[in-house]
């Protein structure tokens, strides 16, 4: 990855590229005051006059000033003040960026104006801004042999502002944080980018390794097949039967809070690749199944990355990872599988693989008595269905949960909807020789799939005996967020990193 370093200035300083936002009711006008003794005064006068710019959410003109410590002034447009949230002044940020990298730019000011600062607060707008500029600079091309074919890596980003000191303090301190998040973030995309023939089980509880290696306060434990099966996890290891690649279990700890504190865990699917196995998927639903273990790095690089902000938290990420084949050694439709706890699964479909994963991790989470658990999983079509590519799905019986972790989504400009779990979708389940079945009905795609795979998950945070939750539970299934088209201005396509920020403003 480039190293990219991030200033607050408060004079323009020599850029390829200056992007200055501006909000639609004052537009120009704001800016020209800004500008009145400069070379930029009489472009931007201009601009105003032909009114081909307004300053319409994510409008944009490129402006070339003949002067050579700012060639080039990209105006993008706010839209209405009271309608800018979070979500839409980092895609509006991002889109700049974009565009200023197709001109070749790595050295880029943002003009950040007080409106902006007090419509956000100042450290608020100051990680949020900078997690904008460095997750929209990410690019996955290293396979792109032609260099000229690659993006232009952002090398210096000058955010400008005449702020006064104290607000200035407040905004470094969030533009420091926001360097972290969003480095996380783009951890979480470069694992989901990298091509399956290289993300196999074992590849990625090395780099779960790499990162404690390099952070003293983590400890990582990886979980051999022996040692699977050891603990039994049935469930789990019948998915992974079928690949010639041995399943991990990564086990991820950061020990931030006091010694009596019960953790929150993280538990993340890993599905290296996802062919649906016996089950095998249609050829068309095969592509991009190399994402069908974001769940897992996310679980992985939020609790990386809450350890690197000091969060004052016991926490600890499971992740257990394995690709799953079709194969003569495969798991069957009709196979009754065992999950470390003792409960028998009737298979109905081995592309309802995700739950049998989680399933084990969600019992083995019970060992260290979690104050909550948060699950991230790619886990159903049938949840992208439903809500469309701009939001996960979230369950969970726990409604300040629920609330706290909407609220957490809403101010990192993240987005979950809250999704039924119920007796109806419990009781579905109910299997003829087995303890409990996989899927809802034979076959497994039927209506209301996304809530029946996450009624499959509860199942398993009970207590055996008692019946009772064992812990506070949410399922985020982030399906329908996971990646992205690459057909918006805002982003690239391919891993979208969602989950880590909003995982990590719940934690703050
Ligand atoms: N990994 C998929 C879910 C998925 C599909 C995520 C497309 C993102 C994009 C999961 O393992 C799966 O195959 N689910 C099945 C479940 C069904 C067989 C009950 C599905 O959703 O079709
Ligand atoms: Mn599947
Ligand atoms: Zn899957």
């Amino acid at each position: 990855m480039t190293m990219t370093t991030y200033h607050l200035k408060k004079e323009y300083g020599t850029h390829d590229c200056l992007i200055v936002p501006l909000f639609q009711e004052k537009g120009l006008k704001q800016f020209a005051k800004q500008v009145v003794n400069t070379p930029l005064a009489t472009l931007v006068r201009e601009v105003w006059k032909t009114k081909d710019f307004e300053g319409t959410a994510m409008q944009t003109s490129l402006l070339y000033t003949e002067d050579a410590h700012i060639p080039r002034v990209l105006l993008v447009g706010l839209g209405k003040k009271k309608l800018l949230t979070i979500g839409s002044w980092k895609k509006t940020i991002g889109s700049a960026i974009a565009v200023s990298q197709s001109k070749k730019c790595g050295k880029i000011g943002v003009v950040i104006s007080n409106e902006v600062i007090k419509h956000f607060g100042a450290k608020v707008a100051g990680r949020e801004s900078t997690i904008a500029v460095a997750t929209a600079g990410y690019a996955y091309d290293e396979h792109k042999t032609d260099p000229d074919a690659r993006v232009t890596p952002l090398t210096q980003v000058d955010f400008v502002s005449d702020t006064d000191v104290p607000t200035a303090k407040a905004w470094t301190v969030g533009m420091r944080e926001g360097e972290v998040i969003a480095d996380g973030v783009n951890l979480i995309r470069h694992l989901g980018n990298t091509p399956p023939q290289t993300m196999i089980p074992s590849y990625l509880a090395e780099q779960a390794k790499k990162l404690a290696e390099k952070n003293k306060k983590l400890r990582v434990t990886i979980l051999s097949l022996a040692e699977i099966k050891k603990l039994g996890m049935g469930c789990f290891l019948g998915v992974a039967q079928g690949s010639q690649h041995e399943p991990k279990f990564v086990i991820m700890e950061y020990r931030g809070g006091k010694k009596s504190e019960k953790p929150t865990v993280f538990v993340g699917k890993g599905v290296t690749f996802d062919s649906g196995g016996l089950s095998i998927k249609p050829s068309t639903y095969l592509c991009n199944m190399k994402y069908d273990m974001l769940g897992a790095v996310t679980a992985i690089a939020t609790v990386h990355t809450a350890s690197l902000l000091g969060i004052k938290k016991n926490l600890i990420a499971l992740a257990p990872t394995c690709e799953n084949m079709p194969g003569s050694r495969a798991y069957h439709p009709d196979d009754i599988l065992t999950n470390m706890e003792g409960f028998t699964v009737e298979i109905d479909n081995t592309d309802a693989e995700g739950r049998l994963l989680l399933c084990d991790a969600l019992s083995y989470a019970k060992k260290f008595q979690p104050k909550e658990v948060i699950d991230f999983a790619t886990l159903t079509g049938a949840c992208m269905v439903a809500i469309g590519a701009e939001r996960s799905g979230l369950f969970s019986p726990v409604d300040h949960l629920v609330k706290a972790l909407q609220t957490s989504a809403q101010i990192v400009g993240e987005s979950l909807w809250h999704l039924p779990l119920g007796q109806e979708y419990s009781e579905s389940l109910k299997s003829q020789v087995a303890d409990i079945r996989q899927t809802g009905e034979v076959g497994g795609r039927g209506f209301g799939g996304a809530s029946t795979a996450a009624a499959f998950l509860q199942h398993f945070t009970l207590d055996r005996k008692s019946k009772e939750p064992a812990y506070d539970w949410a399922h985020i299934d982030m399906s329908s967020s996971f990646i992205q088209s690459g057909t918006k201005s805002w982003n690239r396509g391919g891993a979208t990193g969602f989950g880590l920020q909003l995982a990590i403003e719940y934690l703050r």
